[in-house]
């Protein structure tokens, strides 16, 4: 069986971009309130006297956009300072990391992947449902600066979307050419906008290989992470490239990671809601927390079931949560 030691923790379920691809248009998602999310105090309890014990050592943050949450290089402080932690990294969009970045690295943090759609400013603001002025420098600046600081390794997640941006797919694999830059594509999956998953579709990784093979070619390679990404270069480029493919490979019964939701839930799979459990209703109870490692031990026992249970139904359950709710 595999190892299950990998923690996703979401730190806040608002975004400041609203993904086409993430979330439904037009709708405004219900957010967590504050006073439900878990505190600082209640996330490094869960951290250090349930997860580390049972056995997680390394850690994502994720959001929404994990840099809303408020004091949140103090808690990568932290969580970086725990001896377990093996391996702290975090999902970002990018838009406010630029000023951030030196002290989130001075902090702890030392992976970092950051979504980037597209090259072009437009593309890229249709995309992320943004009608002021451009977003795309602000997160250009961020991949910099985060690029600067000595993030490494350092990914971008591209999700492909046919007919909006799977013609800059070149463009995007080139950028690993010249920089240490790990371009990620990710199939687009029926979850957060289903109305757009059915009227676009998605890109096969397989499609996107052969694209990119017939132009430059393609060799193995590695990179340190703990995510399903095959990984490929562009021979003779200084970074890599990798390809996400959940619609198109069931990685399933690789799946070594638990998502923390902000409101204290705790979920064993992305894609179906079976077993989850509310740590932080039982924290507040005063439940101790021996008893919540026995919980999470008995919920690491039934999660091979739970991640099938997904895959023998197909990939088109109808989610109650988006991509930002769960933490991506
Ligand atoms: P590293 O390889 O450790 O850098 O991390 P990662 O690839 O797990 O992290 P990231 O947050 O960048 O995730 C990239 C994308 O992979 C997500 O946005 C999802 O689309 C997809 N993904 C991550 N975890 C899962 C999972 O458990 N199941 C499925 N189906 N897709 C996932
Ligand atoms: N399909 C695939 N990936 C998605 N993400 C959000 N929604 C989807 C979707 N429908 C990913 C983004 C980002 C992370 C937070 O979640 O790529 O990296
Ligand atoms: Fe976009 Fe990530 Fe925000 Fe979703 S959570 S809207 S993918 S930036």
């Amino acid at each position: 069986m595999n190892q299950v030691d990998y923690l996703r923790i979401s730190l806040i379920d608002r975004c400041n971009f609203r993904c086409q691809y993430c979330m439904p248009q037009g709708t405004e998602l219900d957010y967590i309130l504050k006073q439900q999310l878990l505190t600082d105090d209640e996330l490094l309890t869960l951290i250090q006297e349930v997860f580390i014990p049972v056995g997680f050592t390394r850690f994502r943050l994720t959001g929404g956009e994990p840099l809303l949450r408020p004091g949140v290089v103090d808690l990568v402080s932290k969580i970086a300072a725990f001896p377990q932690t093996q391996d702290l990294s975090m999902t970002t969009n990018g838009f406010l990391l630029a000023p951030v970045a030196q002290n989130l690295y001075d902090a702890g943090l030392r992976r970092i992947n950051i979504s980037l759609d597209s090259l072009d400013a437009d593309t890229f603001d249709l995309i992320i449902g943004n009608r002021g002025r451009s977003r795309w420098q602000d997160v250009w600046n961020g991949i910099q600066a985060a690029y600067h600081v000595g993030f490494d390794p350092l990914k971008l997640n591209v999700v492909v979307i046919p007919g909006v941006n799977d013609h800059e797919v070149l463009d995007l694999a080139a950028l690993t050419i010249d920089k240490h830059w790990h371009v990620r594509f990710i199939e687009f999956m029926p979850i957060g906008n289903l109305r757009l998953f059915g009227d676009r579709g998605w890109v096969s990784s397989a499609e996107l290989r052969r694209q990119i093979s017939d132009h430059w070619g393609l060799t193995e390679s590695q990179i340190r992470g703990n995510g399903p990404a095959e990984v490929l270069k562009i021979p003779g480029a200084q970074g890599t490239l990798g390809f996400i493919s959940q619609m198109s490979e069931c990685f399933c019964d690789r799946c070594n990671r638990m998502r923390l939701n902000a409101d204290g839930w705790l979920r064993p799979c992305l894609l179906n809601e079976t077993g989850q459990i509310d740590l932080k209703t039982a924290l507040r109870h005063g439940v101790i927390t021996t008893q919540l490692q026995e919980q999470v031990r008995e919920l690491l026992e039934i999660k091979p079931e739970i991640n099938f249970k997904e895959r023998d139904s197909g990939t088109t359950a109808a989610y109650t949560r988006t991509m930002s709710q769960i933490g991506g």
